[in-house]
């Protein structure tokens, strides 16, 4: 039985890839998106969405509008040099695509019907999903069969200042209200997803075969991202997608190490926001909502998944 996803995500190029394998990978039944503000803002977040699921002819998968701001109600940076303008690198999705948006309380009806079925992946700022605990209350979200989450960097460089990781960056606040009040979690912290590396030759595998309407649009998106991260890190052999890595990693957990450990993000405007802390010590006295931290992946698993699944055609859970 493949795994019914509900996806939170800021497309952004490695979400956009992330739902193109979700949407091309037999294990995965992508039920519904949460499009957010986070690499873009939320409007251009779901007319890319909306754009993604045109092409594959995907209409029917539900679109509900997220958060437009972090909860601190300031604006964040969106990220244009790494993931273009609109997202979607040199790509600009038509204006006439919109996609129909349901309302927030769309997610509790997902899990309303899915139950213990329904797993949610969160690629995105944390806002959205710290706003469905504020709503709904952390008994319902934790009907789920449990959380995947993309955040964090633990005892490793962040992405966007030293310590942090753009997710929990963008939002302190929501990262750690979700770290305390989601059961079942498992987290995908840098520490892995900068592994998630693939590069031009990988994608050139994919391009030769012509089995997905998505062909010429990976080859794109992916381009302009390699540019990105090349000048970022100079020398870097490929582009990490870290959104990718977190959705690999609910049909294959056996391809990571992880430990389990009480998580808080650091709230302060300087040096801490963002930062993700967990007690490594031998003996740590861990009170609190245990989190599975991922902290070493199988990249080879990873990188033959990607090319794999990126080859297949549209799977029929959808
Ligand atoms: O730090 C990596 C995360 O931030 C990913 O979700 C990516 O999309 C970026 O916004
Ligand atoms: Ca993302």
């Amino acid at each position: 039985m493949p795994q019914k996803i509900l996806l939170y995500c800021d497309p952004g190029i490695d979400d956009s890839l992330a739902i193109i394998y979700a949407l091309l990978n037999p294990e995965i039944e992508l039920v519904g998106i949460v499009t957010s503000y986070g690499n873009v803002n939320q409007e251009q977040a779901t007319q890319n969405v909306a754009y993604l699921l045109e092409l594959g002819g995907k209409e029917d998968i539900v679109l509900i509008g997220g958060a437009k701001t972090p909860l601190s109600g300031e604006f964040t940076p969106y990220y244009p040099e790494i993931h273009g303008e609109e997202g979607l690198g040199p790509i600009k999705p038509p204006a006439t695509i919109k996609g129909e948006l349901l309302n927030f309380d769309a997610v509790f009806k997902l899990i309303e019907e899915y139950g213990d079925e329904l797993i949610i992946v969160d690629v995105g700022r944390s806002t959205s999903l710290a706003i469905s605990f504020n709503l709904a209350g952390a008994e319902t979200m934790n009907s789920v069969k449990g959380f995947y989450i993309m955040g964090g960097a633990f005892l490793t460089p962040g992405n966007v200042t030293a310590g942090a990781e753009a997710n929990f960056y963008g939002d302190p606040i929501a990262a750690g209200i979700v770290m305390e009040k989601a059961k079942n979690s498992v987290l995908y912290p840098l520490n892995v997803t900068k592994e998630a590396i693939i590069t031009p030759t990988m994608i050139e595998e994919i391009v030769k075969e012509d089995n997905n309407p998505y062909q010429n649009l990976i080859k794109e998106i992916f381009d302009y991202y390699f540019k990105a991260y090349q000048k970022l890190i100079p020398g870097i052999e490929g582009s990490p997608l870290h959104d990718v890595m977190t959705l690999f990693a609910v049909t294959t957990p056996q391809a990571f190490k992880y430990v389990e450990k009480v998580v808080t993000v650091g709230l302060d405007e300087g040096n801490l926001r963002g930062v993700s802390i967990a007690d490594f010590r031998p003996k740590p006295d861990e009170k609190g909502n245990k989190l599975t931290i991922a902290l070493e992946v199988n990249t080879d698993t990873f990188a033959e998944n990607f090319v794999k699944t990126m080859s297949s055609p549209i799977s029929n859970n959808h």
